[in-house]
């Protein structure tokens, strides 16, 4: 058994606390990767904010949870070398989808876990997310717990339509499991392609998305005040990187994501958690396509890996500063 707190790990329970009262949101990034972990690390040094680094399912698979873990230990020793005397960082377990592997988890270092149990039958849910928080709670791991189901692909979890967050369920869900927030469907979806151009407004040559269902989040807030809500699938698809992709030999069509704008506006609600992945993926594919493509000569990893993770460092900063407002919010 490793606990998350021998790794100086913290949990969410006290950093959601203050983002709902401040009216800011903490940003949960996911990472498979060394140079993701340092680019995360980095960006929280320098706006001294709390950060989330999750793990998806998809990650443990491709990079070793033992690994995974360890990244997150060197990642408060790393913030500690950057001049950070006390980082808040969390290790998150994004969309576990069994007892056993937030389990596993939880017994191997992640100071937080998700329980996805959002595709099944409404009391099946609750079930399992019980399951996980009385396990959870034993050992101060807080657990994330989804009513609603997201549109799109996450690593190996995938749903064709998404079905909004029904208000009047949250109060039962989330007395019955006790989980410590919830994640919600008001609109965001997985993926670098959340919405078709169809469904989109044209305006000054900008394809515009439909707004995030705000009434919804609203009522749910009226019914769980204070309570933290989370939001997935949170990515911006910024056209900068997805025009650097396709400059330099990529191929990628219609790809939206949400506007930062509504992303702000969500981070001074109750949202005080929101998921970022995509968008770390783009801006090191842009770089690496762009740093290749202009200097083809290059082999040594480290000659592409470095301006991939400045433009990641540089997306996360903007993320933290221009649209969570999570800077500066460190405890101490
Ligand atoms: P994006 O694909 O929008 O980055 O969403 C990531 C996410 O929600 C991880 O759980």
């Amino acid at each position: 058994m490793v606990n998350y707190k021998d790794l100086g790990l913290v949990n969410t329970r006290e950093m959601f606390k203050r983002a709902v009262a401040g009216g800011y949101a903490i940003p949960a990034f996911n990472f498979n990767t060394m140079e993701q972990m340092q680019a995360i690390v980095m960006a929280a040094v320098e706006t001294k904010s709390p950060v989330i680094m999750q793990v998806s399912k998809g990650a443990r698979n491709y990079a070793n949870g033992t690994i995974l873990r360890n990244l997150a230990k060197g990642a408060v020793e790393y913030a500690k070398e950057l001049g950070c005397e006390h980082p808040e960082i969390v290790l998150h377990l994004d969309h576990g989808d069994s007892f056993e592997l937030c389990k596993e988890c939880i017994d191997n270092g992640f100071s937080s876990v998700m329980i996805d149990g959002s595709s099944l039958p409404y009391e099946e849910n609750i079930a399992l997310a019980k399951r996980v928080v009385d396990y959870a709670h034993q050992f101060d791991v807080t657990v994330e717990a989804e009513l609603g189901v997201l549109a799109g692909v996450e690593d190996e979890v995938a749903a064709a339509e998404s079905h909004y967050t029904k208000p009047e369920e949250v109060i039962d869900f989330s007395t019955r499991t006790g989980c410590d927030s919830l994640a919600i469907s008001i609109g965001t979806s997985h993926g670098a392609h959340k919405f078709t151009p169809e469904q989109c407004t044209l305006v000054n040559g900008v394809l515009v998305p439909p707004p995030l269902a705000f009434d919804i989040l609203h009522e749910i807030e009226k019914k769980l005040p204070g309570f933290p809500i989370v939001l997935h699938g949170s990515s911006s698809v910024p056209m900068e990187e997805v025009n650097t992709i396709n400059q330099y030999g990529g191929h990628l069509e219609a790809a939206i994501g949400i506007p930062e704008e509504q992303l702000r506006e969500a981070s001074k609600s109750a949202v005080c958690k929101i998921n970022i992945d995509s968008d770390s993926r783009l801006a090191m594919t842009a770089a690496i396509r762009k740093h290749l493509a202009e200097h083809p000569g290059d082999f040594d990893p480290r000659q592409y890996l470095k301006p991939a993770r400045e433009n990641m460092k540089k997306m996360y900063i903007h993320k933290i500063v221009n649209v969570l407002g999570s800077d500066g919010k460190l405890a101490q």
